[in-house]
């Protein structure tokens, strides 16, 4: 058989493709044990909306877990593993306690922390529950979502702050999570990839983007001190839309409004959303996070058009949005071995990059970089529209294309030296 052509390059080439390249394990395997899994372990991810968590025990899987989310009668939240440490009934069948969550088959009681505070079956001298736990995770509750650490409990950061969480003028809501059949690192890079926005979300009948974005932007992409952006630069009249949006390791991204025309923007504009992609497992992601919108107005709170998989098949296929676009890459888990990156995936290489670095440091026994611990502090992120007052043309395509670069870079490189 002949070996794999990685660069078809005749017509009808289709045979020489024999064999298929596996998925990139290092950036997309999440399980316990994983060089990814233990990377992604090290930060604090939205698990549930606070408000998922009422009379009844929520089953959940994170990072190829399996977990039960619960709030019990006195309001602490607790993060268990899903099997009782007797003989494995799932607590998602369990009893909410005014203290802890109650097995449902021989009565064992569980506190949040794992803690075993009766066992009614056994002798009462037994010391059973006092020797042992069961598994549980620390979590935090914060603007209306529950958060965890599912990492080694010496190496517990603090819970970051980013600046976009109390923006004067703005409200914040938690969004309604949702279910992508596939991969988290596709999702992710998306984040990164300006350039989808000029084709998929301006076809014909997509809805939820401004036609400004139909047109090519002049696209660039810089480390942050918390990641890298995408710079997407248009001129527009006598006026230069600069948007910026954040990829902040390991799986958070923000970005900004994508609805409102350019004429209706303001000269800065902070993000609509901060959406964490967290590994459910290797082939199901969950996107939740934050949406936010300037005081007066509501920020949204459901999936946006093409954000899940709820249109009828043919409809998806007559107008795909992003979630037809990303989880039909290759079937679930992106093959590296099968792309033609281009030069619109520079950020994309980027982000693989700075995360490959990042899971090989914390592979061979360092600390993550990024999102560091600040002690409350907030931390700067850069996502935002910035229009500046026009500058006359460059003579040439490429010369004007270089002038547009400069005035975007030197808008990120000035927030980055004023710390956001
Ligand atoms: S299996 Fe849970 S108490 Fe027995
Ligand atoms: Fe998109």
């Amino acid at each position: 058989m002949p070996e794999r052509a990685l660069f078809i390059n005749t017509a009808y080439g289709a045979y020489l493709h024999r064999e298929r390249p596996g998925d990139d394990e290092e950036l997309t395997r999440v399980g316990p044990g994983t060089p990814c899994g233990e990377y992604l372990r090290r930060f604090w991810q939205p698990v549930i909306p606070s408000e998922e968590l009422r009379n009844l025990p929520r089953r959940l899987r994170m990072l190829g877990e399996d977990l039960v989310a619960f709030r019990d009668r006195s309001g602490a939240v607790g993060l268990l593993e899903l099997h009782c440490p007797h003989r494995g009934t799932s607590l998602e069948f369990g009893l909410i306690s005014d203290k802890g969550i109650r097995c449902c088959y021989h009565g064992w009681l569980f506190d949040v922390d794992g803690t075993i505070l009766e066992t009614p079956g056994e002798p009462p001298d037994s010391t059973l529950k006092d020797r042992l736990f069961h598994g549980a995770y620390p979590v935090r509750e914060y603007g209306g979502l529950v958060f965890a650490y599912l990492g080694p409990p010496d190496k517990q950061p603090d819970f970051p702050i980013l600046d976009t969480y109390d923006l004067p003028g703005y409200r914040m809501i938690a969004r309604t999570p949702t279910v992508w059949e596939c991969n988290w690192l596709q999702v992710k890079e998306n984040s990164m990839d300006p350039a989808h926005l000029a084709f998929l979300h301006t076809l014909p009948g997509s809805q939820g983007f401004t036609e400004d974005l139909g047109a090519l932007g002049e696209w660039d992409w810089m480390e942050t001190p918390v990641g890298m952006v995408y710079i997407d630069t248009r001129r527009q009249g006598d006026r230069i839309w600069v948007r910026v949006a954040d990829f902040i390791p390991p799986n958070i991204h923000q970005f900004p409004p994508n609805a409102d025309p350019m004429a209706k923007r303001r000269v800065i504009n902070r993000p609509a959303a901060t959406t964490w992609a967290v590994p459910i497992d290797d082939t199901h992601t969950m996107q939740i996070g934050f949406y936010r919108a300037p005081e007066g107005q509501e920020p949204r709170r459901g999936a946006g058009f093409g954000q899940d998989a709820s249109r009828p098949y043919e409809d998806r296929q007559l107008v795909p949005g992003d979630y037809d676009a990303q989880v039909s890459i290759h079937g679930g888990i992106s093959r590296h071995g099968l792309e033609h990156l281009a030069s619109t995936d520079r950020g994309v290489t980027m982000m693989r990059n700075m995360l490959r670095r990042a899971i090989r440091a914390v592979r061979d026994g360092g600390d993550p970089p990024h999102l560091g611990a600040r002690n409350g502090e907030a931390i700067s992120t850069f996502a935002h529209d910035r229009v500046v007052p026009g500058i006359p043309p460059a003579a040439t395509r490429e010369e004007d294309s270089r002038l547009l670069r400069k005035v975007a870079r030197d808008v990120v490189s000035g927030m980055v030296r004023a710390g956001s």
